[in-house]
């Protein structure tokens, strides 16, 4: 941990939307009496009916529910959209930068009016109406805001399902929320290298027999396979329909969308928000903690497959009247100063990226940073898992030229817009410290027993209350979300996360206290990971722990025990880890796979995942309690075995 305190500049502290006294002021009006506080809020997006009732809220496991500005209309794609011909027609709404530094584009809010409401009349005319779920798998194009916006214009409720995912796991996403039309491109590009997305879409759709149309953006130019009366191509669908479509009324509780995301048992979950309290609390995060002001050139480089990208390169942004960026490639192609020159090239204002890409671009030395001027940077900001006090200090010095003040956001897929962060003119951050909440927001942290603990403290995260943002079930299984959320400590939404409290009240995320992993800000059931190894013809049984990993902040340990008869090969683990990538996707391949004569299970059959982790983690020393173990002689097994001590 670093105890250096970077206080707020004068100049920030002058510049900002919100300084400190303001901060201190709203935050308790906030927590005081939320009605009054959100329903002024609210007047930041315009309503087509404007709502009477603010807050509904019962975090009671038996009688759960989650509601805001309930009586309330609006249509999320005009808040993003129409709302801003009046006053920025000609200002671009979207800028991107392609995989090729020699590809880009300026999208106006004029011409993102006339490519949403293409995109939903061509979604209109396959079919799609208000309610219905469509699945997009597109790359960092913009076509896939248009998309998602134009679902959003007519009512369609979208799923963007990560353009890294294989084919099985596209078609868990479709079945699960039995979505009809899938909106994907010829092939994605990154790093120079392509990626098959018509063809994975192809092999997923032979396990999703309920799809009836397949929408395909010509983006490369590749060869691919078209199933006449299924396959259309967008562009020619789009020729034939009007550059102007009659938003849908929808009511502030209407789905919005559907993001599948990893919990610690079962499949991914499809977390579900709706449009009005999501779009406030969208647009008021990324206002106030970027202190977006007009004008500025802001760039989140996460992917629109993940929540972030959701949140803050489209919804927020766009409803903000804000310029986005939004990159297709790779943060080291052509070269490792892609960032710098991206920034540069584009003058970047704000610069909101991963801890794990930090890290990477680290190790190369500060060279390839210091031969850009990245003179445009005012604000950076860090999303996806904690961030090292190192990564947060050469971030600051280097990236920064130690002017730039670094906002550490802590949120998650659930909360649909973050919760603990600095405001660059309010809070003085700590390196490695997401510090103070966001308005409305009030973290509590619990021990196991469910005491809430007070002052400076560590133990498991969890939010008293609701805010506008919350995820408001789990699609198509709600007592799925009862029983992960708030069944735990009763009353509070449980987070998943443990935490440290400081003396001054700031808060330090520690990462999960369940088996979710979180690989290079990418999170992963441990239960996905062991399912698919378990799937292999040759795999008796499987267990899977995260340990610490220089640049992914966590790594995939993978235990295998192989059926009889089956030998232990350097092949077969080569061929384990092509499996899994196939399987699941390349982010959730293991790094480490040990194969094991057998697991330590208690003697009722469960696996003991506290001494695995321990082994993963090379912590010999202290691998607590095996006396309940059915087997105590498999521990020392496996620590002589451990993988890389060979
Ligand atoms: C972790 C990403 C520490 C955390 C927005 C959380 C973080 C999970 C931070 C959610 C941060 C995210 N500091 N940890 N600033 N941001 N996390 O759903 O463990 O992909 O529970 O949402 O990432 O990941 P998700």
């Amino acid at each position: 941990m670093s105890n250096e305190v970077f206080p707020v500049s004068p100049e920030w502290a002058a510049r900002a939307i919100i300084d400190e006294a303001r901060y201190k002021a709203l935050y308790e009006a906030s927590l005081r009496d939320p009605d009054t506080f959100w329903r002024e809020e609210a007047q930041r997006i315009d309503w087509i009916k404007p709502f009477t009732k603010v807050k509904n809220v019962s975090f009671d496991p038996k009688n759960l529910h989650i509601k805001w500005f309930e009586d309330g209309a609006l249509n999320v794609s005009v808040n993003c959209v129409d709302r801003h011909l009046k006053d920025r027609p000609d200002q671009v709404a979207i800028i991107w930068e392609g995989d090729d530094p020699k590809n880009d584009r300026k999208i106006t809010y004029r011409e993102l009016h006339a490519e949403v409401c293409r995109f939903a009349n061509v979604l209109k005319a396959r079919g799609v109406k208000k309610g219905d779920r469509v699945t997009i798998y597109l790359p960092m194009i913009p076509e896939a805001a248009y998309a998602m916006l134009a679902c959003a214009r007519i009512g369609a409720v979208h799923s963007v399902v990560f353009a890294g995912f294989s084919p099985d796991s596209i078609a868990g996403r479709v079945v699960d929320c039995d979505s009809t039309v899938i909106i994907t491109a010829d092939e994605g590009l990154r790093g120079g290298r392509k990626i098959p997305l018509k063809a994975n879409t192809d092999e997923a759709l032979k396990k999703c027999p309920g799809v009836t149309s397949v929408i395909t953006v010509r983006h490369t130019g590749g060869d691919v396979a078209m199933q006449a009366g299924r396959d259309v191509w967008y562009h020619e669908e789009a020729a034939k329909v009007p550059a102007d479509c009659q938003p849908e009324v929808m009511n502030a509780e209407d789905p919005l969308f559907i993001l599948y995301t990893s919990g610690s048992t079962g499949k991914p979950k499809g977390v579900l928000h709706t449009s009005g309290g999501y779009l406030v609390y969208a647009s008021m995060t990324h206002q106030y903690v970027f202190d977006y002001q007009d004008g500025d050139i802001y760039w989140c480089t996460a992917d629109v497959g993940w929540v972030t990208g959701h949140s803050y390169i489209v919804y927020g942004p766009l409803a903000n009247g804000a310029t986005t960026l939004m990159f297709e490639g790779v943060p080291n192609y052509p070269s490792t100063s892609r960032f710098w020159e991206v920034i540069d090239k584009h003058q970047v204002n704000i610069f909101y990226t991963a801890p794990t890409a930090l890290r990477s671009l680290m190790r190369e030395g500060d060279g390839p940073v210091k031969k850009t001027s990245r003179k445009s940077l005012r604000l950076l900001g860090s999303v996806g898992e904690p961030i090292n006090p190192e990564a947060w200090l050469w971030y600051h010095r280097v990236v920064g030229d130690g002017r730039c003040p670094i906002v550490d956001t802590w949120w998650q897929t659930e909360t649909g817009g973050i919760l603990i962060s600095p405001l660059p003119g309010a809070i003085a951050q700590k390196p490695g410290s997401a510090t103070l909440p966001f308005f409305g927001v009030k973290p509590v942290v619990v021990d196991t027993e469910g005491k809430v603990l007070e002052g400076e403290t560590s133990g498991n995260l969890c939010i008293a209350d609701s805010w506008p943002g919350q995820m408001r079930t789990v699609y198509g299984d709600h007592q799925r979300f009862i029983d992960t959320y708030f069944i735990q400590y009763p009353g509070m939404y449980f987070t998943g996360d443990g935490c440290r409290r400081d003396a001054d009240g700031y808060y330090w995320i520690t990462g999960r206290v369940d088996d979710v992993l979180n690989v290079s800000g990418h999170r992963l059931g441990t239960a996905e990971v062991e399912s698919a190894l378990v799937a292999h013809a040759k795999v008796a049984e499987a267990a899977v722990v995260g340990y610490p990993h220089d640049i992914k902040g966590q790594g995939i340990y993978a235990y295998v025990t192989l059926n009889a008869g089956e030998q232990p090969t350097e092949e077969l683990r080569k061929e384990l880890v092509q499996w899994v990538r196939k399987e699941i996707s390349p982010i959730a391949a293991p790094d480490l796979i040990q194969f094991a004569p057998g697991l330590p299970k208690t003697r009722s059959g469960k696996i003991m995942r506290r001494i695995l982790r321990k082994i993963a983690e090379d912590d010999f020393s202290n691998l607590g309690d095996t006396s309940t173990l059915a087997d105590p002689t498999v521990v020392g097994d496996l620590v002589d075995n451990r993988q890389n001590k060979g």
